[in-house]
């Protein structure tokens, strides 16, 4: 059973550990250690069989919400984890006076294109050639929240 919950500092070395999993580019401990002590920013950990699965990391600014971070551990993919994550960001931006959200993503993201796809993302730009490692474009994806 999977459940999800604010992440704590104790969380930090697994969060981390998972960025390391997922992106080319990793966040370290340090910077998302900022996040805990940042009014704007909320982060979630999906926990499972007592290990830290996946997690996601929303930020409010002035009314305008953004999706910096999700991700899942590559082993727990498909299993509707990300989506997990999603329902609560959403939520959260609803209920928390954002009225729209954005995110960026590498534009070859098809797995993460499409889960934003069906939350009522659009491709709103490009960014050319905005990633590195590799160098890559980015689609600036957002949705008016209700
Ligand atoms: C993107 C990511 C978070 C999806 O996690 P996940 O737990 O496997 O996703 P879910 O099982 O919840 O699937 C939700 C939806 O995502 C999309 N999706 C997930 N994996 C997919 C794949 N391999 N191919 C196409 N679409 C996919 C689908 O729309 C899926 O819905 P469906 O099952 O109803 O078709 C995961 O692949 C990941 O961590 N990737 C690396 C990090 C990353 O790129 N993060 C996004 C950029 S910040």
């Amino acid at each position: 059973m999977s459940v999800i919950r604010s992440m704590q500092k104790e969380d930090l070395p697994s969060v981390a550990g998972l960025e390391e999993q997922c992106f080319t580019v990793p966040w370290p401990e340090n910077l998302l250690s900022q996040c805990l002590d940042s009014p704007l920013d909320q982060v979630w950990v999906l926990e499972e069989e007592g290990g830290i699965a996946g997690y996601c990391n929303l930020r409010i600014v002035a009314g305008e919400g953004e999706l910096m971070r999700i991700a899942v551990h590559p082993a727990k993919r498909g299993r509707g984890y990300a989506r997990e994550l999603m329902e609560e960001l959403e939520k959260h931006a609803s209920e928390n006076g954002a009225q729209s959200l954005s995110l960026e993503v590498r534009a070859s993201n098809l797995p993460a294109i499409r889960l934003y796809k069906s939350y009522g993302y659009e491709i709103k730009a490009v960014r050319k050639r905005y990633y590195t490692h590799p160098a890559e474009d980015a689609y600036i994806m957002q949705h008016r929240c209700n």
